[in-house]
């Protein structure tokens, strides 16, 4: 058992609820696997408590957080000082408590690059066709302006597409409906939409006209290969799991609050699928 000391430092990840995040698995696998005096902890907070209480946790010794549904978009006003990959997806993933304040950042985007790159894939390999408009297609789109790489958004409500690509100049939109005609100009595909997902409704994407090395990439985890990725496997194209994701875009958080760059391996990838 893991005993802790009077200087065991501390974090956490925040949402409502929160029981089915796997970051507290993936955090204490590290702090064990590097020998730690640390705890990553469960923090179910009720919407309407979020604002009083984040500073309260600053004041109480926590290192910083992680933050999920429903508060990424309230963490956001509760920073001190967001960096520009917070501000560009108009959220907060990760909280480092510091004795300026609290700083804010979004780490989806780094954790969605650093999956692609773990796979292999170059994200200048060419233009990007991006499914979805929400939150998490904001912050992947963000990081792949910030690499110079031709995106366009292509989403059900048009409207939020528009929205989306006006924020992130010189992003393009491309019909819902043409979303499978178009896919030839694309060398990377992202579903980043919550379709494919256990509960969710299927996603329809044809990849009948793809490229030959298109990459295509899920963000959805659960189950670990979609629809999506077992038709993109079966056609010999490359297929980028959205498990990966999830683990990278943890890594800055944890260098922040207890001091060390941890590895995303084999070993986490397997506990954090369980
Ligand atoms: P997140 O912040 O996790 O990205 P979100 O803001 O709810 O979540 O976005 C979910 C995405 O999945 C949106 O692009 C949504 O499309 P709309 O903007 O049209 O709502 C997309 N989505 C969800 N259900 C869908 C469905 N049945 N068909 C097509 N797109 C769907």
């Amino acid at each position: 058992m893991k005993l802790f000391t009077g200087s065991t430092r501390l974090a956490g990840v925040t949402g409502w609820p929160v029981s089915h995040s796997r970051s507290p698995r993936i955090h204490n696998t590290w702090l064990q696997r590097y020998g730690i005096d640390g705890a990553y902890v469960p923090l179910p907070i009720r919407p309407e408590d979020f604002a009083a209480t984040i500073p309260a946790l600053a004041k109480a010794g926590f290192a910083g957080l992680n933050v999920t549904i429903p508060h990424k978009e309230a963490a956001f006003s509760v920073c001190d000082h967001v960096d520009d990959s917070a501000r560009l997806a108009g959220a907060v993933n990760t909280l480092v408590f510091t004795p300026t304040g609290i700083q804010g950042s979004n780490t989806d985007g780094f954790g969605f690059l650093a999956n692609l790159r773990h796979h292999g894939v170059n994200p200048k390999a060419g233009p990007v066709l991006i499914l979805g408009a929400g939150g998490a297609a904001r912050g992947i789109g963000a990081a792949l302006r910030e690499e110079g790489v031709p995106i366009t958004f292509t989403n059900r409500t048009p409207e939020r597409a528009a929205a989306l690509a006006s924020a992130l100049p010189p992003a393009k939109v491309l019909a819902w409906d043409k979303r499978e005609a178009a896919l030839g100009d694309y060398a990377l595909l992202i579903n980043t939409t919550s379709l494919g997902m256990a509960h969710q409704p299927a996603l329809t994407m044809s990849l009948d006209r793809a490229a030959g090395d298109l990459t295509v990439a899920d963000i959805v985890f659960a189950p670990l290969e979609t629809a999506l990725l077992t038709e993109a496997k079966q056609r010999g194209l490359k297929p980028v799991e959205g498990l990966g994701m999830l683990l990278h875009q943890a890594v800055p958080g944890f260098a922040a609050w207890f001091g060390l760059t941890p590895t995303v391996d084999e070993e986490l990838y397997k506990i954090a699928a369980k």
